[in-house]
């Protein structure tokens, strides 16, 4: 991952308050950090690269053999299964970067380059490469993917791609014994299907929405009939937050219990009802574009009607967010004041983003000073 320049770094971050915010009398982070240009490079290497994501579930690998394919702040990546258990590499071919993608031939399952068929094994070796004999220099043994560090929580398999701040343990501190608590059991789910939204909105507009119940009685009105608004907390731990509401009992939504939105720093979302466990991955496509991944993990059978409500409480989320996307575009607005209790999910996530920030900074000083 290249190390952004500090006179790049200084140039981005020009109208960005870097110290920490106290939470009363906080400022949103600055439109410019929203919109398309550099930012989108700072923070793949220095937000995406160094934290854990989700890349997938233990049921989405329940053989060896199995391959499943995830993206980490831009780069594809594919998880294997083997008798070594589960590795993590980089899906990008070492031949020109084609595009790889499982495959399974002679009772084997391998990585194949759709561009010229350099074909790769389980764990990340060159196995075959049509026609190179001939090239000077060609040696089939030295040709790997990278890897990356992958660990698991309760069945979700995290990935990252170089050294960070935490382990994925000290992330997801006091998550076990509150699901415990709440009778959750990740691990025993089984992925169900997957859906994908591509929307005109940066990242970060997207991870704001999703931590604040402050626009669910505006936004969502039929979530906001069995979410109870007035028990709506959120808590906050250093890598993750958590909100939660008591389910209104209603027939037709989700009977009563709790639900649980964790957000685990920087993309990674896990929407916990009884019985059901939904992921959504913030990806960056561009600085105004980016995709959400949904995926649905079921106890046993979907829940009823669970994909539709789903849809249409996106869809709202959708239209709110490529609206602000267009506001955040104009010119119009740079900073406002955040609500210090409705929005406490959205500040927490911003300081994380400006602590990573402000090290970017320091790391490019670091560099300039040896040069
Ligand atoms: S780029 Fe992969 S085989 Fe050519
Ligand atoms: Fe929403």
């Amino acid at each position: 991952m290249t190390t952004p320049t500090l006179g790049l770094l200084e140039s981005a971050f020009a109208d960005v308050e870097l110290n920490a915010q106290p939470a009363a009398g906080a400022y949103s982070l600055p439109a410019s950090m929203y919109r398309d240009g550099p930012i989108v490079d700072i923070e793949r290497s220095t937000v995406f690269a160094r934290h854990w994501q989700l890349v997938g579930h233990r049921s989405q690998l329940s053989t060896d053999g199995d391959i499943l394919m995830a993206s980490l702040g831009g780069l594809d990546v594919a998880i294997t299964r083997s008798e070594q258990g589960l590795r993590g590499f980089h899906a990008v071919c070492r031949h020109r970067a084609g595009p790889l993608e499982p495959c399974r031939g002679g009772g084997k399952t391998f990585l194949r380059c759709r561009y010229h068929a350099w074909a790769y094994g389980l764990h990340g070796q060159l196995l075959s490469a049509p026609e190179m004999r001939g090239a000077e220099g060609f040696d089939e043994t030295s040709i790997r993917l990278p890897e990356i560090e992958l660990a698991e929580f309760e069945g979700l398999i995290f990935g990252r791609l170089e050294p960070g701040p935490a382990s994925l343990e000290d992330v997801l501190t006091e998550v076990a014994p509150r699901l415990t608590r709440a009778g959750h059991a990740l691990s025993a789910l089984r992925f169900h299907e997957r859906v994908s939204y591509d929307i005109d909105c940066n990242w970060k507009t997207y991870v704001d929405n999703y931590l604040e119940g402050y626009h669910v009685p505006h936004i969502h009105p039929t979530l906001n009939a069995i979410l109870d608004y007035r028990s709506y907390t959120t808590m906050l731990s250093q890598w993750h937050s958590l909100q939660s509401s008591p389910l209104e009992s209603a027939p037709d939504a989700y009977g009563s219990g709790e639900a649980l939105y964790y957000f685990i720093y920087p993309n990674t979302m896990l929407n916990i009802l009884p019985g059901r466990l939904q992921t959504n991955r913030v990806l960056p496509l561009r600085g105004n574009r980016c995709r959400v991944e949904f995926d649905f993990f079921y106890c046993e059978a979907p829940l009823a009607n669970d994909r539709e409500f789903s849809d249409v409480v996106q869809e709202e989320d959708v239209r709110i967010c490529e609206a602000v996307q267009r506001n955040l575009d104009s010119g119009s607005y740079v900073s406002g004041l955040l609500n210090p209790t409705r929005e406490s999910g959205v500040h927490h996530f911003q300081e994380l983003l400006r602590a990573d920030y402000r090290e970017a900074l320091r790391r490019a000083k670091e560099i300039r000073r040896q040069a």
